[in-house]
């Protein structure tokens, strides 16, 4: 393991006004997210609409790394230049998917554990020679009733993503460990803030025990907020504060940054959100974005399938990376999503 290597490729992910683009999304996802504009999802089409998304001119001042998925990887340019080519050429460092999904925890009703760890070491070599240096993987906790999720729950799902980031540091490829408290459900922020408190917890002690080094790796948490359908909705500043509290007395300071996932929050909340909070900072990590939806919901719309909409497309994709590129500073007004 590389320290130094790791460490700086981490700190170049999050360094000054950037964040991520999740665009990671299994073909399952990117089928849906096509539905929602009755576009079919053809390999064609997909590897089309990442060509828009890559070849924003701009991006970069704000887009630190993308998330690929392993199709994405293995694509290209019209032109025939590999994604992975074309992103690193404009600064961007690109990185991959690495988990086969979430299925349910055998024995544990309402639970989920993350599949893909069998041939991940193999799978790492080839994604680092295709150009990924950073990896993801993403472990469900949903909230259900009293009792879900369990501890045990939590500990199986914080012990797979340890065995994930450990076998990505053993290659010199930076681990996102995204432990996600999903934002379905009815409950409160409180409930949200003790289940994220928990399974923080649980991550960063078995990170620990697999000797996975907090310098060379990025958490990507959940915000701390109501469920989506709590009929109790905070304040913006009630989420930050809850949001901040709770990683303060988790995420050790040695981890170079923290990027949230959007989650189901619209874009303009997400960006929003991530303002607030690095209103309250300085913190001891970079505290920016790794948005799937709340980056591309947008883009979506605009361009529809059609190639006329492809300057629209791509102004919009420019416009949500600046509005977060300026969150991730806290110099973000909700005012300018009309205004520009
Ligand atoms: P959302 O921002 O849409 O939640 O997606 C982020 C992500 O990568 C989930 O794994």
């Amino acid at each position: 393991m590389n320290s130094d290597k790791l460490s700086s490729v981490a700190k170049a992910i999050v360094a000054k006004q950037k964040g991520v683009l999740a665009a990671d999304e299994s073909n399952p996802t990117i089928k849906k997210r096509f539905d929602s504009i009755k576009v079919e999802s053809t390999e064609e089409n997909r590897r089309r609409y990442r060509e828009i998304l890559f070849s924003t001119q701009g991006i970069e001042r704000y887009i630190g790394g993308v998330i690929l998925f392993d199709e994405t990887l293995r694509q290209g340019t019209r032109e025939g230049i590999p994604f992975a080519e074309l992103l690193s050429s404009r600064g961007i460092i690109p990185g991959i998917k690495v988990d086969k999904g979430s299925k349910s925890l055998a024995l544990c009703p309402d639970e989920q554990i993350t599949e893909g760890l069998d041939g991940l070491r193999e799978r790492l070599v080839e994604y680092k020679q295709m150009g990924a240096r950073f990896a993801k993987w993403r472990a469900v906790i949903k909230i259900k009733e009293r009792d879900v999720p369990t501890s045990f729950g939590i500990r199986a799902n914080a012990h797979v993503l340890a065995r994930y980031a450990a076998l990505c540091q053993e290659l010199d490829i930076v681990p996102i460990v995204e432990p996600e408290v999903l934002m379905d459900g009815a409950h409160d922020i409180e409930r949200c803030e003790a289940v994220t408190s928990r399974v923080l917890e649980a991550v960063f002690t078995e990170l620990d025990a697999h000797h996975v080094l907090f310098e060379g790796m990025l958490l990507k948490p959940n915000m701390v907020i109501a469920g989506l359908k709590s009929t109790r909705q905070e304040n913006v500043q009630r989420v930050a504060e809850a949001t901040i509290r709770c990683l303060a007395r988790y995420t050790p300071a040695a981890v170079p940054g923290i990027i949230f996932l959007s989650g189901g929050q619209s874009p303009e909340d997400a960006t929003d959100h991530l303002n607030a909070i690095n209103m309250m900072g300085p913190h001891p990590w970079q505290v920016s974005f790794s948005y799937g939806r709340a980056l591309q919901a947008p883009v979506l719309a605009s361009w529809n399938g059609r190639e006329d909409n492809l300057a629209v497309a791509q102004k919009t994709f420019h416009k949500r990376c600046r509005l977060n590129g300026l969150a991730r500073e806290g110099k973000y007004a909700r005012v300018m999503e009309t205004t520009e």
